[in-house]
């Protein structure tokens, strides 16, 4: 490592837009040249945009405005940028998480497949404690980095695989559209009840009604809190899906 990059790292000297550094500084990982690219490759390709169901959070996202939008996947800088779209999952479970402050205020929260970083930006907006964005990709945590700047709050960001993890620190989970695999829904049938019976921890699930979920033994330990309509654009962009689902994961 180099002075410059020791410097780089201590100050994180990130050159695009300064006012990142704040929120890049917090993360787990180290600020990197490498960063310094992806960051300024986020910004050319993406639209900071409103138009989603939760308008009072600012999102980085690939638009149909933005050329890579119709990309056929050959040219794309990113290697599949799920962290690029606002899923009607997240959307809804970030809608709830504004509409329902009381749930959230003070607690510490885990965002598992934070995508991009809606969801744990909620639960800051709304007096979350700590908030975790987790997400293994680690262009989506640099692209939270930046939403979080944007909305004026700061979270942690860890990009290892935590699904299975027992951290008694953790009050809420919420996983935003994560059952879009039935592998998951499988890992997250195992996983939830145990942190709900040793912890007392609150899961929330934001779903649009996918085939993985509604079809799983899983779906019978899930409490609907809250059924939205999914506005047009987001109606179009997922086959139709029309209604986003949010569910408390509860032992009976
Ligand atoms: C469908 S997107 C949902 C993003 C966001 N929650 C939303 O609703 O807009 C799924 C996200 O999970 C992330 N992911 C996949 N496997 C993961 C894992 N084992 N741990 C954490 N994140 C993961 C992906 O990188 C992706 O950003």
């Amino acid at each position: 490592m180099t002075l410059f990059t020791r410097l780089l790292k201590k100050t994180c000297m990130v050159t695009i837009e300064t006012k990142h550094l704040d929120i890049l500084s917090r993360r787990r990982l180290s600020v990197s040249q490498r960063d310094e690219s992806v960051i300024k490759s986020i910004l050319e390709n993406t639209e900071l945009t409103i138009n989603h169901m939760t308008p009072e959070i600012k999102l980085h996202l690939i638009t149909p405005r933005c050329p890579m939008w119709k990309s056929k996947g050959d040219n794309l800088p990113f290697s599949d940028p799920y962290w690029a779209f606002y899923w009607p999952g997240g959307q809804v479970l970030s809608r709830f998480i504004l509409d329902n402050s009381e749930l959230f205020v003070n607690r510490t929260v885990l965002d598992v497949g934070s995508g991009c970083g809606a969801s744990a930006i909620a639960c800051r907006l709304v007096g979350a404690k700590r908030v975790v964005a987790n997400d293994t990709d680690p262009v989506a945590l640099i692209a939270v980095g930046l939403n979080a700047t944007r909305n004026k709050v700061a979270l942690e960001m860890d990009n290892t695989n935590l699904i299975g993890e027992l951290n008694p620190d953790w009050s809420t989970v919420l996983l935003g559209d994560m059952f879009y695999d039935e592998n998951f829904a499988t890992i997250f049938s195992k996983w939830l009840p145990l942190l709900v019976e040793r912890f007392g921890t609150d899961i929330f699930i934001g779903d649009p009604g996918r085939y993985p979920l509604k079809n799983h033994p899983v779906q019978s330990y899930l409490v609907k809190q809250a059924e939205y309509e999914l506005p047009l654009n987001t109606r179009v962009e997922n086959n139709g899906m029309t209604h986003g689902f949010v569910w408390k994961y509860v032992i009976k």
